[in-house]
């Protein structure tokens, strides 16, 4: 079992769909290991007038695995509060529960405050939790904050700025999910636990690097969310721009969360900000049309989306670092709804080797294609001989996908980033700075598309991989997506 953590969770939007959906299981799962046990005790917060009862019930409805005992004497842990964030005086309740809880459970004063809500109210609680004395003066206090983080630079500066007022920077624990992969989080141990992977893991071997999240679903119940956010917003700025730092950030010499954080901000410091021509070259954006067979509804005729709406479902661009291993390795990246598939990938295709010995034939080149679901593990594909006689080149892939057992065993992301965050260990947040540089890379992008001529959406079909220009975005380099769907 692993070591007992002392702790309070107040959770901000605590009736909220995330709070079920993906922090109390988190929790959950936490409990069952034994990085919760006696000591903890979670506060849920919303305006709806719950009993603690009512709260409990609910969040044992969501919890799969484990017995009935044990969901019980987990949730019994659980208190709910009734709570207005614009409200001070309900603060003053607030103020009263987390000091009984404190004192029940032995929490000594340890509060990590989770901000499950709309951003816009983040500013208001830091504020709150300050001036009303919600803040611990004896163990630590901890802020946990969701995406979206701002929708531009200056908004989400001036939502870093309303937080940094209550909390020290180290004390901000951002969280963006993909961080708590399994598969983002073996990157590092893929680049630099295997010498023959870090010798080449530079410009001089890797001619490019592609990265997919696809989703095959549409918007969903997110309409009214998305039509203010977009795919470039709602995934390139936060999980792919992440990915990209996994990726490349310089081996830092000592590996510790500051380290860390310092490498990767190399990164995103490193991110171009592209003229408007650039753009034209290097992005290209799509909306999903209804399917070939009209069983899937176009975006612009979902619920709550503007019939005319310009927002755009898919992205695919090339980013260009200025780092000295990376440069003139465009990174290719590719995101939408409703895709042929839902796959997050990420290819990193090498150079092909030119040698006297293939006389018959280029080899094609060599690709480490790192899964991250549904399926998760490597495969490496590489160059040998075709059995028999002739000097045949051929393609081997050597596999290792997780089998279901596996797969079993690996923690959601958010119980691990919830771990991470009661232990302290930031490396797998994001960090303020890298958050800045890849809302200027962003804003580059969204100025130069609100000058061009309306696009003409919708622009690829439901089911496909995306618009056309997606595939000419390589194909003028005489490249190709590697997956196709
Ligand atoms: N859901 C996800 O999977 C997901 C994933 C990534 C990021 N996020 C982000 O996480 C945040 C929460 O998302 P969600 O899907 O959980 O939203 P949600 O289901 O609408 O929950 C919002 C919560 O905020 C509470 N709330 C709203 N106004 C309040 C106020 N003035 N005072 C106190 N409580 C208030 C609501 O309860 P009352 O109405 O009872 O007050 C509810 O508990 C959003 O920023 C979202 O973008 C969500």
């Amino acid at each position: 079992m692993a070591k007992e953590n002392n702790v309070l969770f107040v959770i901000f939007g605590g009736s909220g769909d995330l709070a079920h959906r993906k922090l109390y299981p988190g929790l959950f799962q936490l409990y069952l290991k034994g990085s919760l046990d006696q000591h903890f005790a979670v506060i849920g917060t919303a305006r709806r007038p719950w009993t603690h009862d009512y709260f409990r019930q609910g969040i044992v409805s969501q919890l799969s695995k484990g017995t009935d005992e044990q969901k019980a004497a987990f949730v019994s842990h659980f208190y709910y509060q009734s709570h207005d964030v614009k409200d001070s005086e309900h603060y003053v309740a607030l103020k009263k529960i987390i000091d009984q809880l404190d004192e029940k459970y032995q929490l000594n004063g340890n509060r990590i405050f989770y901000m499950a809500m709309a951003p816009d109210l983040f500013g208001t609680i830091a504020q709150h939790l300050k001036s009303e004395n919600l803040l611990s003066d004896r163990g630590y206090d901890r802020l946990i904050i969701e995406k979206p983080f701002g929708h531009d630079y200056p908004s989400a500066h001036a939502l870093n700025q309303a937080i940094i007022e209550t909390f020290d920077p180290d004390q901000v624990f951002r969280i963006d999910h993909y961080l708590g992969k399994e598969m983002i989080q073996n990157i590092p141990y893929l680049r630099f636990g295997n010498p023959f992977l870090s010798a080449i893991w530079n410009n001089k071997f890797i001619d490019n690097i592609q990265i997919t999240l696809a989703e095959s679903l549409g918007v969903e119940e997110r309409a009214g969310y998305y039509e203010t956010a977009g795919a470039l917003r709602d995934m390139v700025q936060n999980h792919i721009m992440q990915i990209i730092a996994m990726l490349t950030f310089p081996k830092p010499e000592h590996y510790t969360d500051r380290e860390i954080n310092q490498s990767k901000a190399q990164v995103f410091a490193s991110l171009p900000v592209y003229s408007e021509a650039e753009v034209a070259e290097k992005f290209v954006r799509g909306q999903y049309g209804a399917g070939s067979d009209q069983q899937q509804l176009a975006y612009r005729d979902e619920d709550k989306t503007d019939p005319q709406s310009n927002v755009e479902t898919f992205v695919a661009g090339e980013i260009d670092l200025d780092l000295p291993d990376w440069q003139g390795v465009p990174f290719y990246v590719r995101t939408g709804k409703r895709l042929a598939t839902k796959n997050t990938r990420i290819d990193v295709v090498f150079k092909a080797e030119e040698h006297p010995l293939f006389t018959e034939q280029t080899p094609t080149s060599p690709v480490l294609t790192i899964e991250v679901e549904p399926e998760s593990g490597v495969l490496l594909q590489i160059n040998g001989k075709k059995i028999g006689t002739s000097n045949f080149i051929e393609s081997h892939q050597l596999s290792d996908l997780l089998d279901d057992d596996q797969q079993e065993l690996v923690p959601d992301a958010y119980e691990r980033l919830l771990l991470e965050a009661v232990l302290g260990k930031q490396g797998n947040f994001a960090q303020w700075e890298g958050m800045a540089g890849s809302w200027h890379f962003v804003d580059a992008i969204r100025a130069a598309w609100a000058k061009e001529f309306q696009p003409e959406f919708p622009n690829y079909e439901s089911g496909s991989m995306g618009p056309k220009a997606a595939t000419d975005l390589l194909a003028k380099t005489g490249r190709h997506w590697l997956y196709q769907g």
